[in-house]
């Protein structure tokens, strides 16, 4: 096992060491993928890490409201794909509002269009009408084997595929979100953005009964990228690594005002870069609650103790992911992006 930066916010107790159960992908046998987003610049690398590694067959892309309003979370997927060169994949708008509370977007962390810092191409795509849910069911219905979900922004969408697709819940063999945190929010002290927005829907995809492997901020935090990295995307000399370090550009400001650090967190690259390298991502087995409270509103209550998670009756069913490799991290995505013309 390579060495795992520790958590920047430790907990006071160590975690146990737990082996990953997310399925990984391989040449060989390529892991059938949707992602489901809101661009968002972390989304717009995740993406591209999905589309370049051999081990992942991205299926589809679905799109709900969340760093912005779904406008333009759905403009700026269909952008970051022709960037891509990704013309043909199937893509389709899914909510725009969370299943009860008004919308929270995050232009403060992505700028207004919630994708701000770079010249994008004319949006790409192949366009699925019917929404995000019907392409979501219609995607994994056809597959021959199971499909792993990869949300990268708050679960509204994934809630209400489950909600309206009960039958196709066993061909969903995991879902690989970014999403909560063990230890401190980034909207709230108790939530993450994510969740914050839509714990409701988290609540549904918690009690689904599918495998999850819960990405949030103790590891996310850890997956860096500052100017050292954008450095060596515009020497991939190709256009888009040069979109994409002017992306990190802008991402860079929000983390420099806001914790004084001179690199960015790409969140949601972790959630899909974890079903390609068993060596980048520490987790712990734990039950996760969504607290739906206004005070603690989207937490995370996460517990890995045997003897509680015993008197409760309940089982430590999600990975949490505690801790991230930041150099292999930031190796691997600057690989995948310049994958790329
Ligand atoms: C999450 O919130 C969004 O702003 C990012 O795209 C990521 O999905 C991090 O809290
Ligand atoms: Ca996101």
């Amino acid at each position: 096992m390579s060495p795992l930066t520790p958590n920047p916010m430790p907990l006071s107790t160590p975690y146990p060491d737990s082996p990953r159960r997310a399925p990984l992908g391989t040449r060989a046998k390529p892991l059938p993928l949707i992602i489901d987003c809101d661009p968002g610049h972390d989304d717009a690398m995740a993406i591209a890490i999905a589309i370049a590694r051999p081990e992942l067959n991205l299926l589809g892309v679905t799109v709900v409201a969340g760093n912005s309003i779904l406008p333009n979370t759905f403009l700026n997927t269909r952008r970051v794909l022709a960037l891509l060169g990704a013309h043909d994949m199937p893509v389709a708008a899914g909510a725009a509002v969370p299943l009860v509370r008004p919308l929270f977007t995050a232009a403060y962390v992505h700028g207004e269009s919630g994708l701000e810092g770079a010249d994008l191409p004319e949006p790409a795509g192949r366009v699925h009408e019917a929404g995000a849910v019907d392409l979501i069911a219609t995607l994994v219905a056809a597959s021959p084997e199971p499909v792993v979900l990869a949300p990268l922004g708050p679960l509204t969408n994934i809630a209400l595929f489950i909600q309206a697709h009960p039958e196709l819940i066993s061909k969903v063999s995991h879902i690989s979100w970014m999403g909560g945190a063990v230890g401190e929010g980034n909207v709230t002290s108790a939530a993450e953005f994510n969740v914050y927005v839509d714990p409701d829907a988290a609540a549904v995809v918690f009690a689904s009964g599918i495998p999850i492997t819960m990405v949030g901020l103790d590891a996310t935090h850890l997956a860096k990228m500052g100017a050292a990295e954008r450095a060596r995307l515009e020497a991939t000399g190709n256009r888009a690594g040069r979109v994409f370090s002017d992306l990190l550009g802008f991402f860079e400001v929000f983390y420099q005002e806001r914790y004084g650090w001179d690199y960015c967190a790409i969140h949601d690259a972790v959630a899909v870069a974890h079903l390609v390298d068993p060596e980048l991502v520490a987790v712990v087995h734990a039950a996760v609650d969504i607290e739906l409270a206004d005070l603690q509103r989207g937490r995370t209550v996460v517990d890995w103790f045997p003897d509680r998670l015993r008197d409760r009756g309940r089982a430590a069913s999600v990975d949490v992911a505690v801790g991230v490799d930041s150099a292999r991290f930031a190796d691997l995505l600057v690989d995948a992006i310049g994958q790329f013309a």
